[in-house]
């Protein structure tokens, strides 16, 4: 009880939003959610992933924050105390170990990839008026990606002022850190984003392309493959099934609704994936390029664009602040599951807990970093390291950490419990969100992953 009232507490629903939506919307939205839609063909791919948003993803979302909020604990104890006061086994506190694991492994990688648009973006802001003929060569920006992953000094350098920021924000606390970052941050993210597309809009010619290529579904492209990418993709922009919005419920307010605050913060992620297909697709049509590149999208095909469009220079600097501001926004809430945990486990302050979990992410981020250079050689299952880590972590513990948190709370723990974590008067929501957590979501999720593995 007396950890309960300690607790720190966002301060207000629109922080609470504003700092959920943070989460959400990273580099998933701007890195990998075009590059999947490029690489499974359009239209048809988002639609599934929509419905993957709809019937899996919020479900998901407002049961993890209501977990948290009746939990009020790190997820590990969350879990253990909402199945013991339930009458059920700790065996359930898996759950929470499943998620730290999740969130380990996904921020060793996002710290990397993070560290790259912090170095794209100090050198866009270097070029800014001096993009030369020579240096827009596509194959000069398919080389400066090369050298920048594959030089094991650079990579590391900017993994590890990525991972020392994190680190700094978390540290820094829940309200006077993650939350007043936020509030300054997404908004600042959704103004740059949305003046990308405007530019994207008026200077390429080409936005209705982007725009058929994000919407007009061709539902040939669609194989299991596609559809267990969606759904896991689905998990990792929503932030679910690896205890970080849980992490986040536990430090809501009282009398914060979680219907509303979900929709919109699942609506905001989603606004921001597709803000960003439309600015990045017309973008990359006009320089008679691919959308299908991959993870070198960002990376490799947008400079290329940027070199051939007038003000590219500039637009290529509001893009990487874009994907730093994303990134940044983000990496606080994979960092807090762990940190809650060590604080209070080991009872250490807040910043001495921070620096050790972001040491600890570090070190396994050097063998993600490394993979692109002194380690690239090694492979498992055909996958390099990197690679490696991104399929376990986002196609395997991310779906069954989910399917766990709906059976929890959707078999275990008392329907009246739920409903009141939620704060919803509306029976017919209520049931709704039931039925989605009870059988459509670990069906779905079930078929999905059973398909995409072995069909
Ligand atoms: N949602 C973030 C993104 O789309 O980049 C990544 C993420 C954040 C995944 C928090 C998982 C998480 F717990």
């Amino acid at each position: 009880m007396k950890q309960q009232n300690i607790r720190e507490r966002w301060s207000s629903r629109t922080g609470f939003i504003l700092v959920a939506a943070g989460a959400a919307a990273g580099l998933g939205n701007i890195w990998k959610f075009p590059y999947i839609v490029g690489e499974n063909g359009g239209g048809a791919f988002v639609l599934v992933y929509l419905a993957c948003i709809l019937v899996v993803g919020l479900p998901i979302f407002m049961a993890e924050l209501a977990l948290g909020r009746l939990g009020a604990r790190n997820v590990v104890d969350s879990f253990a105390s909402i199945a013991a006061e339930s009458g059920h086994s700790s065996r359930w506190t898996m759950i929470g170990w499943i998620g730290l694991l999740a969130v380990l492994i996904i921020l060793s990688f996002y710290g990397v990839v993070g560290g790259w648009a912090f170095a794209y973006l100090a050198t866009a802001l270097q070029s800014l008026g001096s993009i030369s003929e020579e240096t827009t060569a596509p194959v000069e920006f398919a080389k400066a990606f090369n050298e920048l992953a594959g030089d094991p000094v650079r990579s590391v350098v900017w993994q590890t002022a990525f991972m020392a920021l994190t680190a700094a924000i978390v540290g820094s606390g829940v309200r006077a850190g993650i939350e007043r970052l936020s509030r300054f941050l997404v908004p600042a993210l959704f103004l740059l984003l949305g003046v990308m597309v405007i530019c994207a809009a008026v200077t390429t010619g080409k936005f209705e392309a982007g725009f058929d290529f994000l919407f007009a579904p061709d539902f040939a492209q669609l194989d299991a493959e596609a559809l267990l990418v969606a759904l896991g993709h689905a998990f990792f922009t929503l932030g679910v099934g690896v205890g970080a919005m849980l992490t986040f419920g536990s430090y809501l307010p009282n009398g914060i609704g979680l219907v509303r605050a979900s929709i919109f913060v699942v609506g905001l992620d989603t606004a921001m994936a597709l803000l960003a297909g439309m600015a990045i697709f017309p973008i990359v049509f006009a320089s008679g390029l691919e959308a299908d590149a991959g993870p070198g999208l960002v990376f490799i095909t947008m400079p290329i664009a940027f070199s051939g469009l007038p003000g590219g220079d500039i637009l290529a600097v509001v893009f990487f602040a874009v994907l730093s501001f994303a990134a940044l926004t983000s990496s606080p809430s994979l960092l807090e599951p762990i940190v809650a945990f060590v604080r209070e486990k080991a009872r250490v302050n807040r910043r001495s807990a921070a620096i050790l979990a972001a040491a600890l992410v570090w070190g396994l981020g050097l063998v993600q970093a490394l993979s692109f250079s002194i380690w690239s050689d090694v492979a498992v299952f055909g996958k390099n390291l990197f690679e490696l880590s991104t399929f376990t972590a986002i196609s395997l513990l991310l779906p069954t950490g989910g399917i766990l948190v709906a059976l929890f709370a959707g078999w275990l723990v008392p329907a009246r419990r739920m409903k009141d974590a939620s704060g919803t008067q509306n029976l017919r929501l209520y049931w709704l969100w039931r039925i989605c957590l009870r059988y459509v979501a670990p069906a779905g999720v079930a078929i999905v992953m059973l398909g995409g593995l072995f069909v």
